[in-house]
């Protein structure tokens, strides 16, 4: 690495340039009054809409809550055109924010952060980039994303496929043409069920590699009219109240009833009505769908019901709704035309509990059955999720200890901000927040506000230094432990939740499931008490008392 310049040395560095790292360049440039730099590894801003542009992507929040709430007069000017818009649509509407915040000329493109050194003595962070720029700041905010580093798994015999192979989230931005191509897709997960519908459709052949069976409810998306866009634009105030006031942070309530409040027939009728509405308020159509494995079970009994009749071969059906979790205790994914897609006669799918993958080889995919030859591999595998960008990094904090020594036996932060050991670096969406439970855009804004309102409180108060409690935050991973055994979701024991999809990452359950509205009035609450749990040092020696 070439270190010959002089580092750059700014109030504060922010590294992604993805919703979190645009909102947190604007509130620490713009409201905080800071120098900010953003490094961002991409050739521009987006995050996980510059990555993912596989066939098929869409968000699966509604549109109309899939953005920042900030601002009302920017919620009101932007237009979306779909209920589910993909990214070309999402990254116009960055682009829109970029220039109207006037954010680019703040952001460096193409800088892949690869070390970040906390310097005790001088109390700043010395990050670097990989062509060896440095950079100097007292706070460090990683604004890195929860799904943002590619897992592709170890498979023997992948450096010998003749073929080409991608992975989804890391997809070619002038597309892949898969015309006269026999294509086999690794991974049913929400990228796998929105692509294979979208490959099988230009595809000569498309074989389907399913490890795990999924639940997925029909996404119905559609043009957005005139009506709803009107509705959208006059209930900014009411559409907010419901985001941030939701424990998920979409624009919906969840249903006060339990699934057995009501009667068979009528339990039957509200899931019908959902199932034709669409989306994932699927899941708020009783409040104790994920909290009951009883009522769990009404629920996941009637998808697999409606796999069973929309795919035709009774024997693809059966590996299809061999579903072995309870529904939504993996992210549930939501579809257009995915179980469809298994009538087509240029789909196959293999069930890889029956026949597991042996190796890649230059031809296709060998199983222990027998050899699938194909032209093209997929990888839509999933992601290191919330700790993989992290820990990528070689982030060193006190003492030069390591992030990813420090989280050996899975992550430990203060309510997913902070990390003890680590002063002045703060996580967006962070493990132990409750991110990816969440309709994103909402959470990041709540996380950003927060850690704009701590620095700005640390400036105003002379004080330097912020870091978490080693007491607070092991009693803040007992409430995140807590919080998720209250519900169904540690059940479904290989989902990327609990670290399970990446060999080897401890199994620890990463997000905080007790709901955002909640989650955030803990936040305040510490603030309010003076950053709670946080040790603040006005010097080295002084701490302050609030
Ligand atoms: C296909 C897909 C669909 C999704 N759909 C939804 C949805 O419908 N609703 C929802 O709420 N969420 C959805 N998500 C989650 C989504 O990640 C968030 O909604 C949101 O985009 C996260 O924004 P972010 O800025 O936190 O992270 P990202 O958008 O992931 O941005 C992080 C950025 O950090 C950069 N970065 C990482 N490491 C480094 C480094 N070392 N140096 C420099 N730069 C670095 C990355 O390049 C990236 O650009 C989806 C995720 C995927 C993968
Ligand atoms: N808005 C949307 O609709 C949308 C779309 C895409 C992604 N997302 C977000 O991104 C998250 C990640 O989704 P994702 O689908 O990319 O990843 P994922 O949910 O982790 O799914 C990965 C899939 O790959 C399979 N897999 C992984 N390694 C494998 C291996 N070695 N052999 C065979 N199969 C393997 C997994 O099987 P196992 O289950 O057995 O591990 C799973 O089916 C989602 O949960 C969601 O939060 C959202």
């Amino acid at each position: 690495m070439r270190q010959s310049k002089p580092a750059t040395v700014l109030d504060a560095l922010v590294i992604g340039a993805g919703f979190a790292g645009l909102y947190q360049l604007y509130c620490l440039r713009e409201r905080a009054g800071l120098s900010v730099k953003v490094l961002e590894a991409a050739g521009d801003l987006g995050g996980t809409w510059y990555w993912n542009r596989y066939p098929g992507a869409r968000c699966d929040s509604e549109s109309h809550s899939y953005c920042y709430f900030f601002s009302k007069a920017l919620y009101q000017d932007w237009e979306w055109t779909e209920r589910y818009p993909g990214p070309a649509e999402i990254l116009r509407y960055l682009h829109h924010v970029a220039d109207r915040f006037d954010l680019k000329r703040s952001i460096r493109f193409g800088a892949r952060v690869v070390a970040a050194h906390y310097d005790e003595e001088e109390n700043h962070w010395e990050v670097t980039t990989q062509d060896g720029t440095r950079y100097r700041a007292a706070y460090l905010v990683c604004a890195v994303g929860c799904l943002s580093s590619a897992n592709v798994p170890d498979i023997p015999g992948l450096e010998s496929f003749a073929g080409r192979w991608y992975h989804t989230g890391e997809w070619p931005h002038d597309g892949v043409d898969f015309r006269g191509m026999r294509v086999g897709q690794i991974g049913t997960g929400s990228t796998g069920i929105q692509a294979a519908p979208a490959i099988a459709g230009t595809a000569k052949h498309l074989t389907v590699f399913q490890r795990t069976a999924q639940y997925s409810v029909p996404a119905r998306n559609a043009p957005i009219d005139e009506a709803f866009k009107h509705h959208v634009r006059e209930s900014y105030d009411a559409i907010r109240e419901v985001v941030r006031s939701t424990p998920n942070g979409h624009p919906f309530r969840i249903h006060r009833r339990n699934a057995f409040d009501v009667g068979a027939e009528e339990r039957q009728a509200i899931y019908e009505a959902a199932w034709e509405k669409g989306g994932l308020q699927f899941r708020a159509s009783f409040r104790d769908l994920v909290l009951d494995k009883r009522a769990n079970d009404t629920a996941a009994e009637f998808i697999k019901k409606k796999i069973r009749a929309i795919v035709r071969n009774p024997k693809t059906a059966a590996i299809l709704a061999d579903i072995d979790h309870p529904y939504a205790a993996k992210r549930p994914p939501i579809d257009t035309d995915y179980f469809e897609t298994f009538n087509r006669d240029n789909v196959t799918l293999v069930d890889l509990r029956a026949e597991p993958i042996e190796r890649i080889t230059p031809a296709g995919i060998r199983t222990r059955a027998r050899e699938y030859p194909l032209d093209t591999l997929v990888f839509a595998t999933g992601f290191d999720a919330m700790t993989g960008p992290l820990v990528r990094m070689d982030i060193r904090g006190r003492g030069g200890l390591k992030l990813g020594e420090a989280w050996r036996d899975g992550p430990q932060t203060y309510l997913g901000l902070q990390v003890p050991g680590f002063p002045n670096l703060f996580t967006v969406t962070g493990p132990g927040s409750p991110s990816v439970l969440t309709n994103m855009p909402v959470a990041i804004e709540q996380h950003v506000d927060w850690i704009t309102d701590c620095i700005s409180w640390m400036r105003t108060r002379g004080v330097e230094r912020c870091e978490p409690k080693v007491d607070a935050a092991e009693r803040w991973s007992e409430q995140v432990n807590e919080a998720a055994n209250a519900t169904l979701l540690p059940l479904a024991t290989h989902s990327w939740y609990l670290g399970a999809n990446v060999p080897g990452k401890p199994r620890v359950f990463m997000p905080y499931a007790g709901g955002l509205a909640r989650y955030r009035a803990l936040c305040d609450d510490v603030a309010a008490k003076g950053y709670e749990g946080f040790v603040m040092e006005r010097s080295l020696t002084a701490p302050v008392r609030p």
